[in-house]
C-alpha cells in the first residue's frame, strides 16, 4: 500500500488543471512515475494492489491497471502473477535525484558561441507594439480579405502538394515576382535563378556570417548599426569593426585607410539605421571598388526602402556592383506584415548553391503556403497597391509625429525628420539619462529605443529612434503627451 503521504501527492498530481489534457489513466501514471524517479518509491518497493488504488482513488480498476501497463512498458515497474507490482531495478535512480523534490534549476552550461547569443539578449521583437516602438509597420489595415482569397486559391489549385517540402530556394512563382520587383523598384541585377527565398533578414545575415567569414574575420559595421546585424555577427565570433558615418552615410576613406582589411562591410545604404542617412553615389561606387580591390563582401542590408516620401528612393548597390561582390537583403517584414515571415537574398551567381545548401542545415526552406499565396499577391499588383497606400499613411504619420514632438515635447527632444522609413531619430537635448527615460516610459506606457546602445563609440548624442508607421494620430498623440510628463519628471 501506498503511505498516506504518497497518495496524497499522486491524488495532487492527478487533479492538477495544468495536468488535465492528459487521460486519468496517463495522470496516474505519471505521478507514480514522479515518485519514482524522485527517489521516494525505492527499487523492490511493492505497489498497491490495482484494486486497492483504484479504491483510493475512486476510479475504476481499469484506469488503473491502464497505468501500471504503461509502467510496465516503459521499464518503471516489474509485474509478478500472484504477487503484484514493484519498482524495477531498471528505474535505480541516483542518490542526488532521491531528494524527494524537483532539482532546482541551474544555469544551463552553454558553448562559448551560446553563451554569446543567450548574453545577447538577441532580436525579440514585441507582438503587440506600442507606440513609439520603431520599425514596425500598421497590420490593422492590411487586406486580409484579398490574402485569404489568394490563399484559398492556393490550397485549391496546389490541393495537398502544397502540404510537401518545397525548394530550398523558394518557390520558383516567388522567386520570379521578387526578382521582377527588385529590378524595376530598387534597380537591382536580379533573376530568379539569383534569389534566395528565406525566414528574414535575420536569417540572411546569420548565413552571411557563417557562410563567408570565419570566426575571427574582420567585418566593417556603419556605426551607429542595426543592432540585429551587430548580434548575428557577434554570435558568428566576427571581429566587428565600427565605421563612422556623416551626412552622406558611412566614411568610405577608413575602409580605404585601414592598417588591417575585412573580408565584408555591412551596410543599410538607402535609408541607414538609424541615422536615415543615404549613402551618396559616390561613396557607393567607392565601397564596390573596395570589395573588389580586397574581394570582400558588401552585405547591403535594403530593409524599408518601400517607404521613401520624396520620390524614389536611389537605386540599390547590387545594380551597380559589375564585380559581383554585393549581396542584396530584403524583408517583407515591414512591406507586408512581421508574422508572414518572408525576407530573401539576391545573390552574386557563385553564392547561390553554398548559401541555399547552408540554409537547408538551419531550417530546410521556408513554409510553402505563404510563399505561394505572396508570389500571386505581389503577381496581381496587391502588393504595389498595398506598399502605395501604406507610403501615404506612413508620409502623413511622419508629419504628425514631427509636428507632435515640436508641440509637446521641443523642451527635450530635437526631430531629425527621415526622408524615408518607419521611424524618426529623436536627439535628447536636456540632460536626462537615456537608459532611465526608457525604463520610466516603458512604466508610462511608451515604448522607445535608445540610440546610445546602437553606438560602438561613445561619441555621440543620446536620444530615441521613435517609430511612427504603426500607430493611430489618437495613439501617437497620447505617447507623446505621456514621454512629455516623463521627460518633465526626470528633468527636475
Ligand atoms: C535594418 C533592419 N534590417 C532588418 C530588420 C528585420 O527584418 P526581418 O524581420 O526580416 O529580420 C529590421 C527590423 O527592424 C531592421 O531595422
Amino acid at each position: 500500500m501506498f503511505k498516506h503521504a504518497q497518495l496524497e501527492s499522486v491524488k495532487a498530481w492527478i487533479t492538477d488543471p495544468a495536468h488535465g489534457a492528459l487521460p486519468l489513466h496517463a495522470r496516474i501514471q505519471r505521478a507514480i512515475r514522479q515518485l519514482i524517479l524522485d527517489g521516494v518509491l525505492e527499487v523492490g518497493k511493492p505497489l498497491p494492489a490495482s484494486r486497492a488504488l483504484a479504491q483510493s482513488l475512486g476510479v475504476s480498476r481499469d484506469t488503473v491497471e491502464g497505468a501500471y501497463s504503461q509502467l510496465h512498458a516503459e521499464g518503471f515497474i516489474d509485474r509478478h502473477v500472484g504477487s503484484g507490482s514493484f519498482v524495477s531495478e531498471r528505474a535505480q535512480v541516483s542518490p542526488k535525484r532521491r531528494t524527494g523534490q524537483h532539482p532546482r534549476s541551474e544555469p544551463a552550461r552553454l558553448s562559448r558561441r551560446g553563451a554569446a547569443m543567450f548574453q545577447s539578449g538577441g532580436v525579440r521583437e514585441t507582438p503587440i507594439p506600442r507606440a513609439f516602438a520603431p520599425g514596425v509597420p500598421e497590420t490593422r489595415s492590411f487586406p486580409l480579405p484579398i490574402w485569404e482569397r489568394l490563399e484559398r486559391q492556393v490550397l485549391k489549385e496546389y490541393g495537398t502538394m502544397a502540404l510537401a517540402h518545397s525548394d530550398p530556394q523558394g518557390v520558383e512563382a516567388l522567386r520570379r515576382a521578387i526578382a521582377d520587383y527588385v529590378n524595376l523598384e530598387r534597380g537591382a541585377r536580379a533573376t530568379f535563378e539569383r534569389v534566395l527565398v528565406l525566414t528574414s533578414s535575420q536569417q540572411a545575415l546569420s548565413l552571411c556570417a557563417s557562410v563567408l567569414l570565419d570566426a575571427g574575420d574582420r567585418i566593417f559595421l556603419e556605426d551607429p548599426v542595426y543592432h540585429g546585424a551587430r548580434r548575428a555577427f557577434d554570435a558568428a565570433g566576427l571581429e566587428c569593426v565600427p565605421v563612422p558615418l556623416d551626412t552622406q552615410g558611412l566614411r568610405v576613406e577608413r575602409l580605404q585607410d585601414a592598417a588591417q582589411p575585412a573580408k565584408a562591410v555591412f551596410l543599410t545604404p538607402s535609408h541607414q539605421f538609424p541615422t536615415g542617412a543615404t549613402l551618396a553615389l559616390d561613396r557607393r561606387l567607392a565601397i564596390i571598388e573596395w570589395a573588389h580591390r580586397n574581394q570582400a563582401w558588401i552585405i547591403e542590408d535594403d530593409y524599408d526602402s518601400e517607404f521613401h516620401y520624396a520620390g524614389k528612393p536611389m537605386a540599390c548597390m547590387q545594380g551597380l556592383d559589375a564585380h559581383d561582390r554585393t549581396i542584396y537583403i530584403g524583408t517583407f517584414t515591414k512591406s507586408m506584415f512581421p508574422g508572414l515571415r518572408l525576407a530573401y537574398m539576391v545573390l552574386p551567381p557563385a553564392l547561390v548553391a553554398p548559401m541555399t545548401v547552408a540554409r537547408t542545415l538551419q531550417d530546410g526552406h521556408s513554409a510553402s503556403i505563404p510563399q505561394l499565396t505572396l508570389a500571386r499577391f505581389m503577381e496581381g499588383g496587391h502588393f504595389g497597391s498595398h506598399v502605395r497606400t501604406m507610403r501615404s499613411l506612413y508620409n502623413a504619420r511622419r508629419d504628425l509625429l514631427e509636428q507632435l514632438v515640436r508641440a509637446h515635447l521641443s523642451d527635450f527632444l530635437e526631430v531629425r525628420v527621415p526622408i524615408g522609413g518607419m521611424q524618426m531619430p529623436c536627439i535628447l537635448i536636456k540632460d536626462i539619462p537615456e537608459r532611465e527615460a526608457i525604463d520610466t516610459a516603458r512604466r508610462a506606457g511608451v515604448d522607445l529605443l535608445g540610440l546610445t546602445a546602437l553606438h560602438a563609440s561613445n561619441k555621440h548624442k543620446a536620444g530615441f529612434l521613435m517609430g511612427f508607421a504603426a500607430y493611430t494620430p489618437k495613439e501617437m498623440e497620447i505617447a507623446a503627451k505621456k514621454l512629455a510628463n516623463v521627460l518633465r519628471a526626470l528633468d527636475r
